[in-house]
Order: structure tokens, then C-alpha cells, then sequence
């Protein structure tokens, strides 16, 4: 059998798929959900365990071996550890990793250790306890913290921590962030608020490059590679040891290198974060298709993905918020 990969209409490579396995969230990030939020998919629209398994088995079939499970909140998906253990049996699931707000960490590190996740980012804002929590409206804090440490302590190594970047966003909690990184291993990344839905919109947006320029004259860090790090620009220090990510959809996009698209609760498959095309996959798999039908249908959905979002010439266009298809 021939073992081409996945590939779009631009010849990128696609070995990349994140699940947002819900859309639920428990807290309410103001610059991704609205505070009263209740449009949420039905339960019968969710896609099932053994339906993302058979998904994922035919990535894997054409050498897809990258997942991320994200959300909403993907740690209040019920069962959550027993479907990344399901994830890991496949063939050829080289790399799981997560995406949460770790408010579950402290519960449920451990089970996702267990079921051989081998990754975790964290989304983590600032450390100012009363701006976290007007932030995401939640007073919750200390409970993040203490599952990030959890996590640590189980040897779950490279955690990484993602840190939106508003227009509000203080220079001392910037310095904080990165003492408190530095004294965990943690690898920081700060990433552009992107205009997703309104609530995106509303949170503004700045430009990241200004702190980059700053950051490498301070610590005098310099250009460098972390493994997996995906579409960050990393700096380093000269000792190695720490780094810091950039992830700058706005000031300098990075679609040309994409390696991924993202399939939601509902069980669409979507081609681009900031485009609406899709393909309904959960109509294809519950309507009776072969994996061949599947397979098909995937091919040619992929020869429409879009070249490259337009959050910045555009940014009226996505009504999606982020809490959907996950960052
Ligand atoms: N722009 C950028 N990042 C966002 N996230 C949620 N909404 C936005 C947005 N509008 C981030 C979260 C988390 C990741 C899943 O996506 O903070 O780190
Ligand atoms: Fe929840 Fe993540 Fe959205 Fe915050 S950014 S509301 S934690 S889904």
C-alpha cells in the first residue's frame, strides 16, 4: 500500500489533527467566551469515543502520528483519560498532547500520565490574582497553579505555558511570568490575541513584536529551535537554559509552514482556524461510509484548504469564538 501522507493544495504537509473533544468550558477567558454563554453543541451531535478513534485511525493510516486534545476545557470531557490511553494504542501515535486551563490538573494529571499523554500546554494569562480572575471570571489562581505543579512533580517535562498577549498586559507581569517559568522549567510562549467571534474582537489586539525586540535586548537571548515547538518563533538564552515562544498570527504569519487542521465536538472537520471551510465528518461516518468514502472525502477537502487566514484584513469574518475549535 502506498503510504503518501496527507497533503493539501498548497503541497503542505498535514500530519498534524487537534480534537476539541469539547465545548464546554469552566471558565469564561473574556477574550474567547462570553460570560453568559450558552449556545452549546447537543450532546447527540458529540462525536463518541469509538467514533474519533476510527477518525484517527484513518489519519494514522496515511502516517498522521501528532494529536492534541483540546476544548472548551478538555479535562471536563467525561472519560477524558481512558480516551487518550485509546489515542496512544493506535499505531504510530508518536506525540498526544493537551491543551487545558488546568483548573482539573490537580485531579486528573495523574490519570493522563497513566494514559500515556506525553505532552501538556497550559493557558495561563498572569499571575496577578485578582487580574486572573477578572480575566477569566473565576477566582482560580492557586488552584491552577497547584495542578501545574502536580503535573511537574508527575515528570510530565516541557510543560508549556500560553500566555495571551492583550493590549492591557503589564511589563511586571511579563517579568513575573517568566521568574515563575524559569523556576519551573516551564516554557513560556506568548501568543497575539486573534479576532475570533466577537469576544476575540473586543479584546483588542497588540502586536507582540515590540516585546520580542525588548526581551531579546534585556536577557540578551538569541534565535533558537525547541522540538515540537510548532509555529512559535523561539528566543533562547546562550545557556540554553530557558526559552521563550512567540506565536504572532497577526504581526507575522506563519501559514505557509501549517501542518494541521482541527476537528470539532460536533465532529466537523475544519480546514483552517480562521476560515469556515469544513468538512462534516460526523455526517459521513453516521450515514454509513466506508473508510475509503472517508478517506476520499478527506483528500479533497484538503485540496480545498484555505492558503492562509485574514484575522488581519478581515477580521470581521469568524463568528466562531475560540472556545469552538480550540487555539
Ligand atoms: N486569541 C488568541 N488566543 C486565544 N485563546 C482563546 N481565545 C483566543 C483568542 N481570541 C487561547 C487560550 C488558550 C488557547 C487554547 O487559545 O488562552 O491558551
Ligand atoms: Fe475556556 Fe480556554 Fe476559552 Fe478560557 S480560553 S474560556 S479556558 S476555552
Amino acid at each position: 500500500m502506498p503510504h503518501q501522507g496527507w497533503v493539501d493544495g498548497f503541497g503542505r504537509r498535514i500530519d498534524y489533527l487537534r480534537i476539541s473533544v469539547t465545548d464546554r468550558c469552566d471558565l469564561r477567558c473574556s477574550y474567547c467566551m462570553p460570560e453568559h454563554f450558552r449556545d452549546y453543541e447537543e450532546p447527540a451531535h458529540w462525536l463518541r469515543f469509538d467514533e474519533i478513534e476510527r477518525i484517527l485511525r484513518i489519519f494514522a493510516s496515511r502516517g498522521l502520528g501528532k494529536v492534541r486534545l483540546t476544548g472548551g476545557e478538555p479535562l471536563l470531557r467525561g472519560g477524558i483519560a481512558d480516551l487518550a490511553a485509546r489515542i496512544k494504542r493506535l499505531p504510530g501515535m508518536a506525540d498526544l498532547s493537551i491543551s487545558t486551563n488546568g483548573t482539573q490538573l490537580l485531579k486528573r494529571a495523574q490519570a493522563l500520565k497513566d494514559a500515556g499523554v506525553d505532552r501538556l500546554n497550559v493557558s495561563l494569562d498572569t499571575l496577578d490574582r485578582e487580574r486572573f480572575a477578572s480575566l477569566v471570571r473565576r477566582d482560580v489562581l492557586k488552584q491552577v497553579v497547584l495542578g501545574l505543579e502536580k503535573a511537574a512533580a508527575l515528570g510530565f517535562g516541557k510543560i508549556k505555558i500560553n500566555m495571551v498577549w492583550l493590549p492591557e498586559t503589564s511589563a511586571a507581569e511579563l517579568d513575573a511570568m517568566i521568574d515563575f517559568c524559569r523556576a519551573h522549567g516551564f516554557i513560556l510562549r506568548l501568543i497575539e490575541t486573534m479576532p475570533m467571534g466577537g469576544t476575540g474582537r473586543a479584546a483588542g489586539h497588540a502586536s507582540l513584536q515590540p516585546t520580542i525586540a525588548a526581551l531579546r535586548e534585556r536577557y540578551g537571548l538569541i534565535d533558537g529551535v525547541v522540538a515540537g515547538g510548532g509555529p512559535a518563533r523561539y528566543l533562547v538564552s546562550p545557556s540554553g537554559d530557558f526559552s521563550i515562544g512567540f506565536i504572532t498570527p497577526l504581526s507575522q504569519h506563519f501559514c505557509e509552514t501549517c501542518n494541521r487542521v482541527r476537528l470539532t465536538v460536533d465532529g466537523v472537520l475544519h480546514l483552517c482556524l480562521g476560515q469556515e471551510d469544513q468538512l462534516d465528518l460526523r455526517a459521513l461516518l453516521r450515514g454509513g461510509a466506508s473508510d475509503e468514502e472517508v478517506i476520499a472525502a478527506i483528500d479533497a477537502a484538503l485540496l480545498r484548504k484555505p492558503h492562509r487566514h485574514e484575522f488581519g484584513e478581515k477580521p470581521m469574518k469568524l463568528v466562531r469564538p475560540m472556545s469552538k475549535t480550540g487555539g
